[in-house]
């Protein structure tokens, strides 16, 4: 008899965030005694504010350390409500709010929710790669939409329209974006939901980095379009805005019809999301939007110092990110005359040059060429990492010349 003690296909084939294989690997390079700049990871570096950290252990020390409901306690889902309607005017019920361990999660269970075998979603290409992986783990067809320099790296109506079949199930937007920074306009959004409610199907909308936004621009969600939320499912969370990446908090905010499926699944992943972490989140809430604004101002201060260094360089550019903390550097100049593919380049940057970045084909077969680096770092370390960068690129092209 044959051995049955084999790894499923599902598993074997499964897609996994690349930045945190490379940053294990800069961790260990480090240990080894190396000085590694870190650009690879996408958190902020700010430390959670201290009176969201406070309420978690007053929380603790309440004895909030046990199971909570599946979605979350009502008073958080109540918050996140109104704050929809402080940020969109728009009236969600907070029974269709379902938190979730981190938007990663919220991501998953929507897709586990919604896709059958042999439906198409449409996804941006780079992008952030849980949506492509989560489409194959559910059996789905991934249908990326390459998003285009020239364009800014925005997702156009258009390009949407071009892409839906008969066998679309949904399309997936995320505004800010990662990897690229790029912000869709409100037309931009609008256009997608009329796309999506002609068809009757669904546009999942990605709003995690939706405070973290540049150049006095406005963030839009679907939801402004789509007020009796039947198109439209909402992926958010606690980890970007309030530099809250370990206390894995995000939540789904779902067409009706959705929610108890969605929470179905949820109670079978994971019961529910950590208990103090939702006291924590909730003071977040209450919190305001101060702390968020402070750190957005020091990003957006880095992200100027991030642009002079990318332009010192020679043969590298970058599009401004206009949301997000992440700088999408075109080195199609280094790798034509290196011959070298951005993986084998970021290797090299970290192996030999100290500084980790993310290649751009982790982010989607369309970021070849592209490197990505997080400016959610401290200016000096943007400095010396796009510095070592340089003097990196300048080595490889000379050796090759
Ligand atoms: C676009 C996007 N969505 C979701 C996530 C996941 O966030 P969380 O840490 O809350 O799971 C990330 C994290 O990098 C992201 O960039």
């Amino acid at each position: 008899m044959g051995s049955k003690l084999g790894v499923s296909s599902r598993a074997l084939q499964a897609g996994a965030e690349t930045a945190f294989l490379i940053l294990g690997k800069a961790k260990e390079l480090e240990a080894q005694g190396k000085s590694i700049i870190h650009l690879e990871i996408g958190e902020p570096d700010f430390d959670t504010p201290s009176y969201i950290k406070e309420a978690a252990i007053k929380a603790l020390s309440k004895g909030e350390t046990h199971y909570t409901p599946t979605p979350g306690i009502p008073e958080l889902r109540k918050a996140i409500a109104e704050r929809t309607m402080q940020d969109f005017n728009v009236e969600v019920d907070w029974k269709d709010i379902s938190l979730t361990v981190g938007a990663k999660e919220a991501i998953f269970v929507s897709l586990a929710t919604i896709v059958e075998e042999g439906d198409e979603v449409i996804y941006p290409n780079p992008g952030y790669p849980a949506y492509e992986a989560g489409i194959r783990f559910f059996g789905g067809t991934p249908k990326p939409l390459m998003l285009k320099e020239e364009n800014e790296f925005r997702m156009t109506s258009e390009e949407v329209n071009s892409l839906v079949s008969s066998k679309t199930k949904a399309i997936i937007i995320n505004s800010p974006e990662n990897p690229t920074g790029s912000v869709l306009s409100k037309d931009d959004i609008r256009g997608v939901v009329e796309i999506a409610k002609s068809k009757g199907i669904y546009v999942i909308s990605d709003e995690i980095y939706k405070y973290i936004i540049y150049d006095g621009l406005k963030h839009h969600s679907p939801i402004q379009f789509d007020s009796s939320m039947q198109n439209t499912i909402i992926i958010d969370g606690f980890s970007k805005s309030y530099a809250m990446t370990g206390w894995r908090l995000g939540y789904i905010i779902s067409p009706k019809h959705l929610t108890q499926p969605m929470q179905k699944i949820l109670n079978l992943i994971t019961s529910c999301p950590s208990s103090f972490s939702q006291f924590a989140a909730l003071e977040a809430l209450r919190g305001g939007l101060g702390s968020v604004k402070n750190m957005v101002e020091q990003y957006t201060t880095r992200r100027k110092a991030l642009i002079e260094e990318v332009s010192q360089v020679e043969d590298i550019s970058m599009v401004k990110p206009k949301g997000a903390f992440y700088g999408f550097i075109n080195v199609k100049n280094i790798t034509r005359k290196t011959n070298l593919d951005s993986s084998k380049l970021a290797s090299i940057l970290l192996e030999n040059y100290g500084v980790a970045v993310l290649h751009g084909t982790a982010m989607g077969s369309n970021g070849e060429g592209y490197l990505r680096v997080s400016f959610a770092n401290s200016i000096e370390n943007i400095r010396e990492g796009i510095r070592r960068m340089g003097n990196a690129f300048k080595e490889l092209t000379s050796k090759k010349a």
